[in-house]
């Protein structure tokens, strides 16, 4: 089949790449010139594992281009994928739709034949009757033009697999519409043969469990982080309780990690908006339990600053702390609400002397946060530190030998938030070792 996918963030530009590798013809649209240079010459413009060898394979066959043009995508296919960024809109807890609604509104009065558009984005329920008024509206082929909601379920870091091999597809189409679902089940026939689960539902549905499925996700975490409160004040070992509650089936392991608490793109903005969107339909109370949700995650950030006060015997000033990670989890160059980042700058403003390593996201922490130091090599970053806080889990840090560290430290320290250290090795290498969660 032939194509689009408008809008080529991590989201657009992994869903153009695996398009492409199920054997569609694939043009990838983004409005960011420099973005669409950098797809077209093979690469992402972003980490993301396997990615790049993707975009280069199929680029060099032709088979992958990327366009700034909304003419050349409404010329090139009748299947339109709608994959744009609908961040928090700044000093609100609600999504900003601008993006969307300005790529609809473009698209549109190109359509001059019937066509599907797709939407990945993650939206507040309600948005899809909003999207097909504006096709309706400006597209000359007008109701021939049917909408689909498509969510997404990938993760940063895995996000080929998820694509190619997702848990589930979802469908969220117009009851007074079929082609656009035949379209669909076309596209994405290779994935559904090998056994993937399509779930065929209305509109509403469809916007609702792509939203549900990140609060659940993000309540799992702060429920654990609740837990770890609880063991901190009880004396027990939060780590060791999630692997014995993970055991059991229905409760299960999968994020359940105990830690600093979650960031990123998604699940912080997307908890916001389910909130306000409920808040507005009159059932807030309904969903009341996610305010907590998102003030323990926040207790998380907090505890962590505290936790390194203490250990600095209450004084930040003109302590030199450094922080490894800057990514809101490992295996992504992206600082979006990133955790490890807000520690260090709250660190920071407090006085301290900061510095951070990342194998992956220095280069976009460095324009965030000009105030920090930055030191690619996570032994050099410790040197003559007073403090070691480890806050984003890459596995090249549990690798770095704690006796090689202490070597330049002086009175050796270190906070694990996201229990990933070994507090036996570092304790016999001569480190002050904390953990949240943990006595
Ligand atoms: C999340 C969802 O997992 C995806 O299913 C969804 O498609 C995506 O948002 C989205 O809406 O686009 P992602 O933001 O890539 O994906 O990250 P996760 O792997 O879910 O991790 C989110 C945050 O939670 C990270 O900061 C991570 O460190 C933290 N986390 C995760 C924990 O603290 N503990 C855990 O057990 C799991």
């Amino acid at each position: 089949m032939k194509l689009t996918v408008i809008g080529c963030g991590h989201l657009g530009a992994t869903h153009a790449a695996c398009m492409a590798e199920l054997g569609h013809e694939v043009l990838g649209m983004d409005s960011d010139m420099d973005k669409v240079a950098i797809l077209n010459s093979g690469k992402a413009p972003f980490h993301e594992r396997g990615l790049d060898d993707m975009l280069a394979k199929y680029t060099a066959t032709g088979q992958l281009a990327f366009t700034a043009s909304y003419a050349e995508a409404a010329a090139f296919a009748d299947l339109h994928f709608i994959g744009v960024g609908t961040p928090q809109q700044p000093g609100t807890s609600d999504y900003d739709l601008s993006q969307l609604f300005g790529a609809v509104r473009r698209l549109a009065p190109r359509l001059t034949n019937p066509a599907v558009v797709a939407v990945k984005s993650t939206v507040p329920v309600g948005t899809a009757p909003r999207v097909r008024d504006m096709l309706h509206e400006y597209a000359p082929a007008g109701d021939a033009v049917e909408v689909v909601w498509n969510p997404e379920f990938l993760r940063e870091s895995h996000a080929i697999e998820d694509t190619l091999r997702p848990d589930r597809l979802v469908l969220g189409v117009d009851a007074h519409h079929s082609r656009a679902e035949a379209v669909l089940r076309q596209c994405f026939g290779r994935i559904t043969a090998s056994g993937t689960p399509m779930f065929v539902t209305d509109w509403a549905t469809a916007e609702l469990v792509k939203a549900s499925a990140n609060a659940f996700l993000a309540t799992k975490i702060s429920f654990i982080n609740a837990i770890a409160e609880f063991c901190e004040a009880a004396g027990a070992d939060v780590g060791r309780l999630a692997d014995i509650l993970g055991q059991d089936a229905r409760i299960g392991r999968h994020g359940l990690r105990p830690g600093l608490g979650f960031g990123g793109g998604c699940l912080p903005k997307d908890l916001r908006g389910f909130v306000a969107r409920a808040e507005e339909l009159g059932v807030g109370r309904s969903l009341a339990i996610l305010r907590e949700v998102d003030a323990i995650n926040d207790r998380r950030r907090e505890r962590t600053v505290e936790l390194a006060r203490r250990q600095l015997d209450g004084d930040l000033g003109g302590k030199r702390i450094t922080v490894w990670g800057a990514a809101f989890k490992p295996g992504t160059d992206d600082i979006r609400d990133s955790p490890a980042l807000a520690v260090a700058q709250k660190l920071h403003e407090l006085g301290a002397e900061v510095t951070v390593s990342d194998p992956k996201a220095l280069d976009n922490a460095r324009k965030t946060c000009p105030e920090l130091d930055f030191v690619a090599d996570p032994v050099i970053a410790v040197q003559d530190a007073d403090l070691l806080l480890h806050l984003t889990e890459w596995p090249q840090f549990s690798l770095v030998h704690p006796r090689r560290l202490a070597v330049g430290v002086s009175a050796p320290k270190v906070i694990d938030g996201r229990g990933t250290l070994d507090p036996v090795a570092w304790r016999e290498a001569g480190w002050n070792f904390r953990a949240l969660g943990c006595p």
